[in-house]
């Protein structure tokens, strides 16, 4: 990475009326993005920020993990940088930003077939979008709202304990469309929604082995779905499906095909 950054907490320091946990804000140079290639990359921006003004995306010759703690805020997005060529991929084997609380755009993941993880466990607001493709596991536990959330790949593990709002689509296919087309998942996914309140569309499909929705109260009939809420499962446990917050549907209602038990 050529860029260096801007650390505007050089200034607070030498002031020094501030208390430490003051954000280091740090601009790319090119004012819009760090592209990154390495974890050495990263590191050099842990080092000094813990706001990102602007976004990161990976090179595509990124391999192995990328690891991002300090960084509490990346005001844009979160990306891997399209080539000219276009079968070339980052070969990313975890993505783990154990810090961050806030991303000002998307979070956009998808193809890296090599990805066994995803973990974002205090990022509580996305503004736009959360496309994550492709990996096994996924842990949004304090993701609160957002405009679009999709995840499909084969997943084995979810968590979106905190999840209140999708304001538009929210997709979860355990299916593996176009990971890995030929196999199935090789496992149920357990889809626990605790705390959700409402959305516009829910499109589910997979192999599940659990589904609870108990605070979902208001399909809105925002985005682009045509029922309110699809749900298809197959190859899974017979599940158990019920609303008992349910009130209000505007629209096409609901459609559920499969394993379904009650
Ligand atoms: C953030 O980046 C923009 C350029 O994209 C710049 O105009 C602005 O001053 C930066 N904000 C801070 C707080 O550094
Ligand atoms: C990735 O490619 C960029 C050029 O696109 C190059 O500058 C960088 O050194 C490469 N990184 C690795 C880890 O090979
Ligand atoms: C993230 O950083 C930007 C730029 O400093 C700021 O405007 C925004 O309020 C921050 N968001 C949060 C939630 O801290
Ligand atoms: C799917 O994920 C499981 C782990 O949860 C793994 O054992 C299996 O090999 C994966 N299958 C494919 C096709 O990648
Ligand atoms: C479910 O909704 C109720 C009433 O709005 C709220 O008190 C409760 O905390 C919600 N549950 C979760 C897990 O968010
Ligand atoms: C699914 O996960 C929820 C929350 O962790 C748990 O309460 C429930 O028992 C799980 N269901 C199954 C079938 O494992
Ligand atoms: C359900 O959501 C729609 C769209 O946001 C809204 O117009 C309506 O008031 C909501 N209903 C309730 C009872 O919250
Ligand atoms: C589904 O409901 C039946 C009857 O209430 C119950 O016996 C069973 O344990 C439930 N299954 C799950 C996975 O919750």
């Amino acid at each position: 990475m050529s860029s260096r950054a801007t650390w505007m907490s050089l200034f607070t320091v030498a002031v020094g009326l501030l208390p430490t946990a003051m954000a280091q804000i740090c601009t790319p140079e090119d004012g819009y993005r760090y592209l990154v290639g390495r974890q050495s990359d990263l590191d050099e921006i842990t080092a000094k920020c813990t706001t990102v003004n602007g976004s990161i995306a990976m090179t595509v010759n990124y391999t192995g993990s990328f690891h991002l703690p300090n960084i509490r805020n990346i005001t844009n997005g979160l990306r891997w940088s399209l080539t000219q060529l276009e079968n070339e991929t980052p070969e990313t084997t975890s993505i783990d930003l154990p810090d961050l609380e806030f991303l000002g755009g998307s979070l956009e993941i998808s193809d890296i077939s090599t990805l066994q993880s995803f973990t974002a466990p205090k990022l509580e607001t996305v503004e736009w979008a959360a496309n994550i493709q492709c990996t096994q596991e996924v842990d949004l536990r304090s993701l609160v709202d957002l405009e679009y959330l999709t995840i499909i790949g084969n997943i084995s593990s979810l968590r979106l304990d905190s999840l209140r709002q999708v304001r538009q689509d929210m997709t979860i296919c355990n299916k593996d469309g176009g990971c890995n087309p030929v196999q199935p998942p090789s496992n149920s996914l357990n889809i626990s929604l605790p705390a959700l309140h409402d959305a516009g569309h829910i499109f589910l499909k997979g192999r599940f082995s659990d589904l609870a929705t108990p605070n979902l109260t208001n399909l809105t009939g925002f985005g682009n779905g045509f029922y309110n809420f699809k749900l298809l499962t197959a190859g899974g446990p017979p599940i158990n499906v019920s609303f008992p917050e349910l009130k209000y549907i505007q629209g096409e209602g609901l459609w559920l095909e499969g394993n379904i038990s009650k």
